[in-house]
């Protein structure tokens, strides 16, 4: 069963139970004296025909003063208190995005995961803020005001308590409903940051399909949702407003009726009747206030149930390995299932496959067979839905997550550079590298040639330079990203299609050559050549395992040459993967071409 929503709120402010313990007495010792000097009041005019002014003012001011100074400590300490706790709060969402898995991430949308980390944590840090200590306060203050409401006329102090639970049964009511509709906002705010993201990170072809239009408009119909939906929200919030201000009313006019006959009777005094009627009225707008803001304080509760779902869910996954053995590079599948949660036909369909230490194995396949799916695999960003993937004979789970990401390094098919400088990109997640190391990792990736010639070279911000870095740049980048950690392992996935002829010669030599195990996904053939094995991928399966000068001869049933003779390009090896559809009565000279290579 899911934990009472209230419950698990206040549990945040667990770490901080010795700041909550101080709150808490200020604010009663600060109420204390507040309730008392209306008593002191009352006598003031004794005090003063006795002569004995000075007690009279010298009890008021420090009442009056403790008061004040009390609720100015107490109001701090809150602040502070607060600010601790959601700051605590904002980095266990983020944490907890930085665990989750890519897919259920992809699935979720970058509006929401954003939403989830700042919206959501601010919205219910800003309803605590302001509703939260209101409430304490007037919840105290009303508890305290009911010792001389019943000190005087114990009949009438039980009538107000009587009415109370018509009150506090209709703000639960009110409550809940604003809590649900709290939820909804959330939701369709998410959505409206999903679209506004989606268009901001596709705006070049927003701008090329003249689609601009279109997405102001899908921007504002997410808009006019969260509009109707605060709008329901403020008439709810109104409505609970009257009724409570209405049937206080009521209350008093009761206890007037009440209270005059009681007088009439002599059973009490016009003073007492006076005097509880004082403390009733402050009594009564102190409920007013609880009533007003109860529904503020459960819209607080709503926006962090958002953020709890979240975290129970990164709460219930396996813990990482422990694993952290020197690793030799034999990386194994073992009949490997995959399939995307939006697809019905699994990518791969018990693949097994075998990596020895210090060789490359070339994974090649028609565009969209599984070869990126398959890198994921071996990166533990996904899971298998069966079977393993074993590194050194243990299954990837079992390894420390930092040890394995130092000792496998990818080059993916589409890298992303941060918007930070060269180096800081280049050195990304290596736990710091000198600028030898880098430029050193640079040079055997082909990309220290273009950082020298920056005015900054590598302090050049890549923000800075923004889409002025071309494809090629940020592969040559990326690769010296995984040769500068040295790994065991490194997995390539169309490591220098966007790389000149003359780089990609130097860069395929430095990196197929350095006596490192090496999964190389390539759809070129010259590239393929230079591992001992290849392995065919054709729908989901492992089609072919050999030796690459065998395989991917012309002649051999898998190899499908291009369709036209379009491969003089600089180096003349640019056969891509066709997969296994067309004839096979193509140009064999290329191939050849590439073996003597
Ligand atoms: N995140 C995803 N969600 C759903 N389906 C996906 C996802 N990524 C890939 N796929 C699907 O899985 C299949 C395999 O994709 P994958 O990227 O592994 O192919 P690939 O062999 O690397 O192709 P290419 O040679 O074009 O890079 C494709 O049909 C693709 O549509
Ligand atoms: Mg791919």
């Amino acid at each position: 069963m899911a934990p009472d929503p209230s419950r698990r709120f206040l549990s945040l402010f667990r770490p901080e139970q010795r700041r909550c313990t101080i709150v808490a007495g200020l604010m009663v010792a600060s109420v204390l004296a507040e309730v008392t000097i209306p008593y002191f009041t009352g006598h003031v005019t004794d005090w003063v025909a006795s002569e004995d002014e000075m007690v009279a003012i010298s009890s008021l001011a420090l009442l009056g003063l403790t008061s004040a100074i009390t609720e100015f400590i107490c109001d701090a300490t809150y602040t502070g208190t607060l600010s601790r706790v959601f700051g605590h709060l904002h980095g266990r969402v983020f944490a907890a995005v930085l665990r989750r898995d890519l897919l259920s991430l992809r699935a979720l949308g970058a509006g929401a995961v954003t939403s989830r980390v700042t919206t959501d944590v601010d919205v219910t840090h800003e309803a605590v803020a302001n509703a939260l200590l209101l409430l304490l306060w007037e919840l105290a203050r009303a508890t305290l005001l009911l010792v001389p409401m019943a000190w005087v006329a114990p009949a009438l102090a039980t009538t107000t308590l009587l009415a109370m639970p018509v009150l506090l049964l209709l703000a639960r009511a009110m409550g809940s409903v604003q809590q649900g509709l709290s939820q909804r906002v959330q939701e369709a705010l998410a959505g409206a940051t999903r679209v506004a993201m989606e268009t901001f990170q596709a705006m070049a072809t927003v701008r090329g399909f003249s689609f601009e239009a279109g997405a102001a408009k899908r921007y504002l119909q997410q808009l006019q949702q969260v509009h109707r939906l605060e709008a329901t929200q403020a008439i709810t919030y109104a409505a609970t407003g009257w009724t409570s201000g209405f049937l206080a009313l009521a209350l008093k006019l009761g206890l007037l009726y009440y209270g005059g006959q009681m007088v009439a009777a002599g059973t009490i005094t016009t003073g007492d009747l006076v005097t509880f009627l004082i403390y009733q009225t402050q009594f009564s707008s102190t409920v007013e206030v609880l009533l007003r803001y109860y529904p503020r304080m459960t819209k607080a509760v709503g926006s962090s149930e958002k953020i709890f779902e979240f975290l129970d869910e990164d709460e219930q996954r396996a813990p990482e390995g422990t694993l952290e053995p020197k690793v030799q590079g034999h990386l194994k599948l073992e009949d490997v299932w995959f399939s995307y949660p939006e697809q019905q036909e699994p990518v791969l369909k018990g693949v097994s496959l075998e990596l020895l230490p210090g060789q490359v194995l070339a994974v090649v396949g028609a565009p969209g067979t599984g070869k990126s799916t398959l890198v994921s695999l071996v990166l533990r960003l996904i899971e298998p839905h069966r079977g393993r993937v074993l590194l050194d004979g243990h299954p990837l789970p079992a390894y420390r997550h930092l040890h394995l990401r130092q000792q496998v390094a990818v080059v993916p098919q589409e890298p992303l550079l941060f918007s930070r400088s060269l180096h800081a990109n280049i050195s990304y997640g290596s736990g710091g590298r000198s600028r030898a190391q880098v430029t050193a990792a640079a040079r055997r990736a082909g990309a220290d040639p273009f950082i020298s010639r920056l005015p900054r070279g590598y302090d050049t911000e890549v923000g800075d330079l923004g889409t002025q870095l071309s494809g090629g740049q940020r592969q040559a980048v990326a690769i010296a990203r995984a040769l500068v950690r040295d790994p065991r392992v490194l997995v390539l996935d169309e490591p220098t299609s966007a790389l000149d002829a003359k780089t990609s010669m130097q860069v395929e030599q430095e990196v197929l050559s350095a006596g490192r195990s090496v999964l190389l996904v390539t759809g070129r053939v010259a590239l393929a050549l230079r591992a001992q094995r290849v392995a065919v991928l054709a729908g989901g399966r492992l089609r072919e395992l050999g030796n690459p000068t065998e395989l991917l001869r012309p002649e051999n049933r898998c190899w499908e040459p291009p369709e036209d003779g379009d491969t003089a390009d600089q180096d003349g090896d640019t056969e891509r993967w066709d997969g296994d559809t067309g004839s096979r009565d193509g140009d064999t000279e290329n191939m050849d071409g590439d073996m003597k290579r």
